[in-house]
């Protein structure tokens, strides 16, 4: 019933000319054939996605920006707002990402209001939520995963017509190298089912739930195996065509 998504998060990586030779090497491999049976969303820098969708835009890929500000328009000088998003076509969003929580003091109410704003656009939210390890040592991680959803999702109406995705990231995994174990991942993966379950289950049974963190072509296909993981959401290894084209390849089979 859920289509798999990966989703290739670039950060501030790359410069124009390596995003196009990425974005180039993925629209001209396996990964356009693929489309059918996987959602592949790139999230490029955002200075560089007119360029990159100009080259991918024939290969049935989507895309999306790494942030947005909650505003509709406004004095927020270095800022994007939702519309803008709208205008070149995204088609997800990243919010509430644990960098942008942690290093820009991104709060719970600053992604509510994303969330609202960017659904009152008709863009996906990606709501990535996830415990840092001293929650994790603490016993804290379904507490602290729950808590960043319902504050979310307390504030939406009618969940049964709710159309978010959301990807959990343990912050301990992200950019380490450390991937949480499949069992790990299931653990907290069916816990937010159960989660959604609570709102409607049809918001249970079609929201798609992303593994982030450390993903790579080796870890992937035993993470997917899972039943709960219905995609990833990757970062350093989506900007290497071999690695995103090889998780990509995993989670079709
Ligand atoms: P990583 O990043 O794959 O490099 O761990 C994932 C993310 O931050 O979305």
């Amino acid at each position: 019933m859920r289509k798999p998504l990966v989703a290739g998060n670039w950060k501030m990586n790359g410069n124009l000319s390596s995003a196009v030779e990425l974005a180039s090497a993925l629209k001209d491999s396996s990964l356009p054939s693929l489309v059918s049976t996987c959602d592949i969303v790139l999230f490029p820098p955002a200075l560089y996605l007119t360029m990159v969708v100009s080259i991918i835009n024939d290969a049935n890929f989507s895309w999306g920006v790494q942030n947005v500000h909650f505003e509709k328009v406004g004095a927020y000088t270095g800022e994007n707002s939702p519309a803008m998003a709208k205008d070149l076509l995204c088609a997800y969003t990243l919010v509430g990402h644990s960098e942008r929580r942690t290093l820009f003091g991104e709060t719970d109410n600053d992604t509510i209001q994303k969330v609202q704003a960017l659904l009152s656009v008709n863009v996906i939210p990606v709501l990535c939520v996830g415990e840092t390890l001293e929650e994790r040592d603490a016993g804290q991680t379904l507490a602290r995963v729950e808590q960043q959803i319902r504050i979310v999702l307390d504030a939406l109406p009618d969940p049964d017509n709710l159309n978010i995705v959301i990807a959990y990231e343990p912050v301990w995994a992200i950019g380490t190298g450390r991937t949480a174990t499949p069992d790990q991942a299931e653990e907290v993966h069916t816990s937010i089912r159960d989660i959604l379950r609570g709102y409607s289950q049809l918001l249970s049974d079609k929201t798609r739930i992303l593994y982030g963190g450390s993903v790579n072509m080796q870890n992937a296909a035993i993470l997917f195996a899972q039943p709960n993981i219905d995609g990833f959401l990757a970062g350093g290894a989506s900007l290497k065509a071999a690695e995103f084209i090889g998780i990509c390849e995993t989670v079709r089979q």
